[in-house]
């Protein structure tokens, strides 16, 4: 049985759809304003959320995106008074499963419904697969680490090469070794090639081997990499950096997974599943003729790109405790306390180095605090204080008096608990002066409704 949710405002329809979803054996209930439906969508668990475009509160196409991210991300069907092209492509862009006119609906609703139920459930059976995803130490539950990590689960599935991007430091390496642990290559090799370490002399032999005598100093034959690889993965890191004439002999590799070593005269094959990294911009090297087309169009047959850490600064913390409390580990030591200095230091830095500079920066802030059981941001090096002091200065010069913070630079806040102290006061305020009208308080704020409930969530603020 499926938990429906039916968001109309026209009591004679969801009678009906009511009574035809009870019919299929399903729970349904009703919402009969966009902002009971997206809190009911929010506490309650939904498989499916039928959708009225026309609310006297909102637009079902405005609100499409909030229904699909809450928790138990159900399927959404749009059922509109009134279709037009623009709509349906609107909500299929955004994710709704299909988009049904309200005179047709009572008609073709089982159909999708029955379709979009068992898609889910297909879904939901292969997410959980065999086992629960091995997160190989991925720390983080911001959003888009989790989106990361859907899409790593995803990947770890199937045998399609897969191209990891992000900064240096973001953790491409991790995935990669994650999508291995989860695949069911696991028990065989995981075969790194670092290719903007390989001299490129010795590129094609390391790679694909080479027979005895095939070049001088080569005096035994050799199994190459690719080989190494055979029921496992291969992991070309840096793969941006691959010559130009490798990646002929390397997409040949990937198209007939048959190669043939260096010096030698038979085609011998291996069967591994390729997983590639880059921090390049590998479309831009398309264009310059540094990257061929046809290789870059093999290994995106699925990319995942992993945010910069500035971007997900909500992993800032966990991530800062799995290191601290690694390092105490290592060293026999108890658990550190952070001063809550510590945390806002770091979090106004912008970390061109990602997670592997925030590992490093916390190993140096460890042994400068070996013997304080509390980490200060006095411990952290002073390129990354003096980021957070001028941001102090220049807040207090700002937008400090107006919003009443402590002159005294050094009992301010962070950033963002300073932006968002601020953004709860305005929504405060905004609600105060339209009286709660979430309609009129989007028009006074130049904020889309979806936009505004998000940020009055955010808050626990009630329009
Ligand atoms: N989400 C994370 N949780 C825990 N540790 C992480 C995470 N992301 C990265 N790290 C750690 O940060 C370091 C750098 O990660 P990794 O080597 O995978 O980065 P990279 O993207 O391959 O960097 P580069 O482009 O410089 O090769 C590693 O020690 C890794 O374990
Ligand atoms: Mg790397």
């Amino acid at each position: 049985m499926a938990k429906i949710l039916v968001v109309d405002d026209d009591r004679n329809l969801t009678r009906v759809l009511i009574e035809q979803t009870r019919r299929m054996g399903h729970h349904a209930m009703v919402a009969s304003t966009m902002r009971d439906g997206v809190e009911n969508a929010r506490l309650g668990d939904f498989d499916l959320v039928l959708l009225d475009v026309q609310m006297p509160d909102g637009n079902g196409l405005d609100f499409l995106p909030t229904f699909k991210e809450v928790a138990s991300r159900p399927e959404v069907i749009i059922v509109t008074g009134k279709g037009d092209p623009a709509g349906a492509a609107k909500a299929i862009k955004s994710g709704a499963w299909c988009y049904i006119e309200k005179p047709h609906v009572t008609k073709d609703l089982n159909l999708h419904m029955a379709r979009a139920l068992q898609y889910r459930a297909e879904k939901n059976r292969a997410a959980r697969g065999p086992v629960v995803l091995k997160r190989e130490m991925i720390i983080g539950s911001s959003i888009k680490i989790n989106h990361c990590l859907d899409q790593l689960a995803q990947a770890a599935m199937s045998d399609v090469s897969v191209l990891i991007t992000g900064e240096t430091g973001t953790g491409k390496e991790l995935f990669a070794r994650a999508i291995h642990a989860n695949s069911r290559r696991s028990a065989k090799n995981f075969v790194v090639v670092d290719c903007a370490s390989l001299p490129e002399t010795l590129i094609e032999s390391t790679l694909f081997g080479h027979e005895k005598g095939a070049f001088t100093g080569a005096d035994r034959a050799m199994t190459g990499l690719v080989k190494q690889a055979d029921g496992g993965t291969l992991f070309l890191d840096e793969v941006g950096e691959l010559p130009i004439q490798t990646q002929k002999a390397f997409l040949r590799v990937l198209q007939e997974h048959s190669y043939r070593p260096v010096g030698g005269c038979d085609e011998l094959t291996s069967d591994f599943r390729l997983v590639a990294a880059t921090n390049r911009d590998l479309e831009k090297q398309v264009s310059v003729s540094a990257f061929r087309k046809d290789l870059l169009f093999r290994l995106k047959a699925s990319v995942i790109h992993l945010p910069p850490l500035k971007k997900r600064l909500e992993d800032l913390r966990s991530l800062t405790g799995y290191f601290v409390s690694r390092l105490c580990e290592r060293y026999g030591q108890e658990k550190k306390e952070f001063g809550v200095d510590f945390v806002a230091t770091l979090s106004a830095y912008d970390w061109p180095g990602n997670v592997r500079e925030l590992a490093q920066t916390l190993e140096h802030a460890f042994s400068a605090a070996f013997h304080s059981p509390t980490l200060y941001a006095n411990h952290l090096p002073d390129h990354i204080r003096i980021l957070q002091a001028q941001t102090a200065v220049q807040q207090s010069k700002t937008s400090l008096q107006a919003c009443q913070i402590p002159s005294d630079a050094l009992s301010l806040p962070a950033w963002r608990q300073f932006r968002d102290s601020y953004e709860k006061e305005y929504l405060q305020r905004l609600l105060a002066q339209t009286k709660g009208n979430v309609s009129a308080a989007s028009r006074v704020a130049d904020l889309s409704r979806t936009h505004l409930y998000q940020l009055l969530a955010k808050h626990d603020l009630q329009g």
